[in-house]
């Protein structure tokens, strides 16, 4: 009975989702009984355990110094090797987490405002429609402990409070990131400093006492955990950490008994780190005017990455407490945990000192794995999945009906969705405002650059099949780049060329991309961005439709048809004014493009 009236729900809500649904069927029939109360709605829902960590990577390797990750989550459960982030910064990407939004949709763009924070959050009315309220109003038990946004902060932690969790403590600015002066704010209590006390097992402490709270009640429970680590040590100088700010960064620090671990460590020397020479530039903007670091920098940096993975190792012990508890409590069948980070972070690579907020592999991919009920254990699933993808995937496993205004779609689990599903996307949208902030202590840009480096603002879409691997980018100072990642993975080649014309392209790189000319693959890509840069719901999980309104196109080989090229062609392309550091439309060229009718360019797109 209650499987079916699911099952109406999402049919209803999102024809797109009918195969999921299945999904949340095995998982009932593999719970106990449940006891024919009132509550019987909430006891048949699974637990979710959601932990979100700061700043991880997934290419640097840090996951594989976490041996209760890999042997309580990724061993027990399925590893996402093709995850991405859609807008490499905390705030941005917390609130496209737990909205299920890309950025453009959010308008909650920075860390502060005007264009993000928490202020910014509450003003967009996110405050009233994001996931914790959806999950307590579906009788999800909501708690959350650590790091919540940006300029969440000891002066507006009530103005207003975070909205519907039934337990909360979290981590205020200008502490955030104080690994050893923190201050975390509990339900409507005033903040309270832990000067002296190292932060993560202080979150530990908490963690654990909600999760044995929680498995007291009846209702299941939604318990998010976000602990700090491995985002840098941020002291503030002067009051909110903002950019411009008098802040310091400095490496993470690892509690006492972590402290001598990894000695010998360093980072991957992968071909992208520190290379010697470009032989054409590898970024554009700031990024290709980075210059070589010395020996010492690179010291410096091999130290800041032992760091990193020695301030993991706090997380790592609470994943394996919290197994503990919830075997003891005979629970853990019933339970979903989910591990990802909120963007990825690259040290040396392209010679960038510390950080994140660029569009390459090391931001965009961060580790994400889930396990739980009816999912795949020791399983690698290669679909290309997002952090727009995730509040979709938590209604599913939820059996919540899908948000219209959700723009990603419930991530693949094994036994019911693979990877060549024709309805998974096999794009990211990658979207960027505002600045970049080299972490550590060196700054390599020199004295006209200080601290930040300004117009780090660009849209970009990414692009991974079995058959090509694609890294498209434009920026505001209208500069593009493309990689080619099948033949070139450390992203090491632009190879768009910027002063060469059209038909330049074709003569020089002829077949380089399923036997295609680059130009014609650049238009393709070009008119996908232009649909993705202000796509809403349904139009960035399946954005050929838009150009494509007959259906016919579904993937980046499809539109690579001949038939197309005049189409491409002549579509509108995308374009700044100027750069902005936030979403400012009439910065941002043209809006819409043409649709494809009869051979023909149509008309626009609304
Ligand atoms: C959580 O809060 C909601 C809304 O106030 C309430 O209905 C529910 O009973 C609470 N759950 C628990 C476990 O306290
Ligand atoms: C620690 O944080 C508190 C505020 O919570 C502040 O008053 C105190 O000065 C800080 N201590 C240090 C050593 O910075
Ligand atoms: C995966 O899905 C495709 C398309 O729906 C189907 O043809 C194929 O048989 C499936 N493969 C497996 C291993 O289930
Ligand atoms: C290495 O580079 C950094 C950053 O540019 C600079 O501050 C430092 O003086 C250099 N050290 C040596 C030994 O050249
Ligand atoms: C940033 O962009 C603005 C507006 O497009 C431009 O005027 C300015 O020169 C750029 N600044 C830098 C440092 O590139
Ligand atoms: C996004 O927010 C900024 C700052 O409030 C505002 O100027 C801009 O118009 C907003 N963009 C959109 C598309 O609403």
């Amino acid at each position: 009975m209650k499987g079916l009236s699911i099952l109406s729900h999402l049919t209803v809500a999102f024809s797109i989702a009918q195969k999921t649904f299945a999904f949340g069927l095995d998982d009932e029939q593999q719970q106990p009984l449940g006891i024919e109360t009132e509550h019987e709605r909430h006891d048949t829902k699974p637990n979710i355990i959601f932990i979100l960590v700061d700043d991880q990577d997934l290419l640097l390797d840090s996951i594989s110094y976490m041996p209760n990750l890999n042997k309580h989550l990724t061993q027990q459960g399925t590893f996402y090797r093709n995850h991405f982030v859609t807008t490499a910064i905390c705030c941005p990407s917390r609130v496209s987490i737990l909205t299920g939004r890309l950025a453009h949709n959010t308008n909650v763009t920075d860390v502060s405002p005007p264009y993000g924070g928490y202020p910014k959050f509450v003003e967009r009315g996110f405050n009233d429609n994001y996931l914790p309220v959806w999950m307590q109003n579906a009788g999800y038990n909501t708690l959350y402990t650590g790091k919540l946004f940006n300029a969440h902060t000891v002066d507006n932690y009530n103005m207003p409070f975070p909205n519907r969790f039934n337990s909360s403590d979290f981590l205020l600015d200008p502490y955030t990131y104080s690994y050893l002066n923190s201050t975390y704010q509990r339900d409507f209590e005033p903040p309270v400093s832990y000067e002296g006390r190292y932060t993560t097992d202080i979150l530990k402490e908490k963690a654990l006492g909600f999760l044995k709270s929680a498995i007291d009640h009846e209702d299941p429970f939604f318990l998010t955990i976000a602990p700090v680590a491995p985002h840098s040590n941020v002291l503030s100088n002067d009051g909110p950490i903002v950019p411009g700010a008098d802040l310091s960064f400095s490496a993470p620090i690892s509690a006492e008994r972590h402290k001598h671990l990894f000695e010998n460590v360093k980072i991957p020397r992968t071909p992208n780190f520190n290379p010697d020479e470009k032989s054409k530039p590898s970024g554009v903007n700031w990024i290709k005017r980075m210059p070589k670091q010395n020996q010492s920098n690179v010291n410096y940096n091999d130290h800041f990455y032992r760091q990193r993975l020695r301030a993991l190792q706090p997380v790592d012990e609470l994943i394996s407490e919290i197994i503990d508890v919830l075997n003891e409590k005979s629970i853990l069948d019933n339970t979903y945990i989910i591990y990802t980070s909120d963007n990825g972070y690259h040290i040396g690579q392209h010679r960038l000192q510390a950080g994140k907020e660029c569009g390459f592999e090391e931001d965009i991919r961060v580790p994400f794995i889930i396990r739980g009920p009816g999912i795949l254990p020791d399983y690698e699933e290669t679909a290309v999945t997002t952090h727009i993808d995730i509040a979709p995937t938590i209604f599913d496993i939820a059996g919540l009906p899908l948000r219209s205004d959700f723009d990603g779609t419930p991530m693949p689990f094994k036994h019911e969705l693979n990877s060549s599903d024709p309805l998974r996307h096999e794009h990211v949208t990658v979207e960027f405002w505002g600045v970049a902030i080299p972490e550590g202590k060196f700054n390599t840009l020199g004295p006209e650059n200080p601290e930040i480096i300004l117009n780090n603002t660009y849209k970009s879409v990414r692009i991974h099949s079995s058959e090509y691997d694609l890294y498209y980018s434009v920026w505001c100072s209208n500069e593009h780049q493309l990689y080619d990642l099948k033949n070139d993975p450390y992203e090491l080649n632009n190879l768009y060329v910027e002063s060469k014309s059209s038909e330049d392209y074709g003569d020089l790189e002829n077949g380089v991309i399923l036997g295609v000319s680059l130009e014609k693959v650049i238009n393709r890509l070009d008119a996908l961005l232009l649909v993705l840069k202000s796509c809403q719901g349904q139009t960035c999980i399946r954005p050929w439709d838009v150009l494509h309104p007959d259906g016919n196109i579904k993937s980046l080989k499809d539109a690579l048809e001949i038939q197309y090229d005049d189409f491409y062609h002549v579509q509108s392309k995308v374009s700044f004014s100027r750069c902005e550091y936030g979403y400012i439309p009439d910065a941002e060229g043209p809006q819409t493009g043409f649709t494809y009718r009869d051979g023909l360019a149509w008309h626009h797109w609304v």
